[in-house]
């Protein structure tokens, strides 16, 4: 018999502390064990006892215990945990988090741990909004730590807006999404979180091919069509797949961004361009196609400046199709092993998403909603669409989607 997952559950000072309780209950209807760690704010609000008699395992409190340390050292309590849960995480312990402060049991055994660390965060709208939780926030997002949205909604202090504790089965849903999974590391490389190598599932000796930023179709000497983009999802994949050991080939539309670490690049101007260099990288184990390649071409490239027409009459311009290069790649003789599309759209994302997963013949749609500000933007908000259904992640920074799905990737090589 496989032995059941365990939860260590961290339990800060606020209001929101009383749905640990439910959510404690969550965890042991889905068979795992669970130990909770009281901070003495959250002490405030509910009971060792409370939480004693729901877990059935002793409550840690404090660090000074030395029955514990004899026994169960602090090390050894979060070693022996498949996931760190804080909920709820008040803004005082994601501060402590983020600066590496120890000064209780509950921040020792944070700092301490090389388990995977799920935050569900809950405080006063001002105190989420502020620039030092924005910049806390950020800050253990880059350090691996999994920092999940609050709720929006009336507070009970009497507020609105976004810090309310999300409900414990949304907590109990990403709990069974994080279970099990290695816990990323930090890079130092342009500050960008990157994933850290785990000798048994890494990608090693594996060749991962990445498109991405737009592609430019010149009309004449001074003009073009191009899509929107940014390059900097595809940046961050290739970048946390190097970081997994992959040996990875980035081929670039025109971006202004800085190659990351042992990443070669291929850059390119046009989709024809693009199409001969993901030709001339292959084979390879996988690719993850995220450019925004320009669906159209003038037929032919003037050579000299087209002038306004007169009478203000159309541009002279006969368009073309430029080449499917993901779906192309789908029917190739050496179609890679996982094949991953990303599909921007602005409306019915998860419907138009699956359909491109047929057309194109790929794995998975990394189906992003670009009706905001994606494009361009730190952060992106996507569905991943397989075969087997759809997983929707919470609106995450670019560099956490590239964490996550190289992750999933790992695990799926
Ligand atoms: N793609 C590609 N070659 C093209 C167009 C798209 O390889 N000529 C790839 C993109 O890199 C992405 C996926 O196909 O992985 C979907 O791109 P998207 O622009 O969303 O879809 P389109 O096929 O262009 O469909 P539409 O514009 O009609 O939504």
């Amino acid at each position: 018999m496989t032995k059941p997952k365990h939860i260590l559950l961290i339990i800060g000072g606020g209001i929101a502390a009383y749905k640990a309780s439910e959510l404690i209950r969550l965890i042991k209807k889905e068979g795992m064990t669970v130990r909770c760690v009281l901070t003495d704010s959250g002490a405030q609000f509910v009971t060792p006892m409370t939480l004693a008699a729901l877990s059935e395992n002793e409550v840690h409190t404090t660090l000074w215990s030395l029955k514990d340390e004899t026994e169960m050292g602090h090390i050894q309590l979060s070693r022996e945990a498949d996931l760190v849960v804080v909920c709820p995480a008040t803004a005082n312990l994601i501060a402590k988090m983020a600066g590496g402060i120890a000064d209780d049991l509950a921040t020792t055994l944070l700092l301490a741990t090389d388990t995977r660390v799920l935050a569900a965060p809950a405080m006063n709208v001002r105190m989420w909004t502020h620039p030092a939780t924005r910049r806390n926030v950020e800050q253990l997002r880059r350090d691996g730590i999994i920092v999940m949205q609050p709720d929006e909604g009336d507070m009970a202090c009497g507020e609105y807006g976004p810090g309310r504790l999300p409900e414990p089965p949304a907590i109990m849903a990403e709990i069974m999404d994080q279970i099990g999974k290695s816990r990323p590391g930090a890079s130092l490389l342009d500050g960008q979180p990157a994933f850290a190598p785990d000798k048994t599932k890494s990608l090693q000796g594996k060749h991962v091919l990445v498109t991405a930023g737009p592609t430019r179709e010149p009309i004449d000497p001074v003009r073009y069509i191009a899509n929107r983009s940014s390059g900097q999802q595809g940046f961050a994949i290739a970048e946390a797949a190097a970081e997994a050991g992959a040996q990875v080939t980035l081929v670039a539309g025109p971006v202004n961004l800085p190659t990351p670490a042992g990443v070669v690049r291929v850059d390119v101007e046009t989709a024809l361009e693009m199409e001969a260099a993901v030709y001339d990288a292959l084979p390879a184990d996988a690719a993850v196609m995220v450019a925004a390649v320009a669906d159209w071409r003038t037929d032919t490239r003037a050579q000299q400046k087209i002038k306004k027409q007169k009478d203000g009459a159309p541009a002279p311009l006969k368009m073309v199709e430029n080449p499917d290069i993901l779906a192309s790649l789908g029917k190739h003789e050496q179609r890679p092993g996982l094949l991953i599309g990303f599909a921007a759209e602005t409306e019915k994302v998860e419907e138009h998403a699956r359909a491109k997963l047929a057309k194109k013949g790929c794995d998975w749609i990394v189906a992003n909603d670009v009706s905001g500000d994606v494009m361009g933007g730190a952060e992106n908000s996507v569905h991943i669409v397989t075969a087997s259904g759809t997983e929707k992640w919470e609106r995450l920074p670019k560099p956490e989607v590239a964490r996550r799905l190289v992750a999933k990737i790992v695990e799926e090589i």
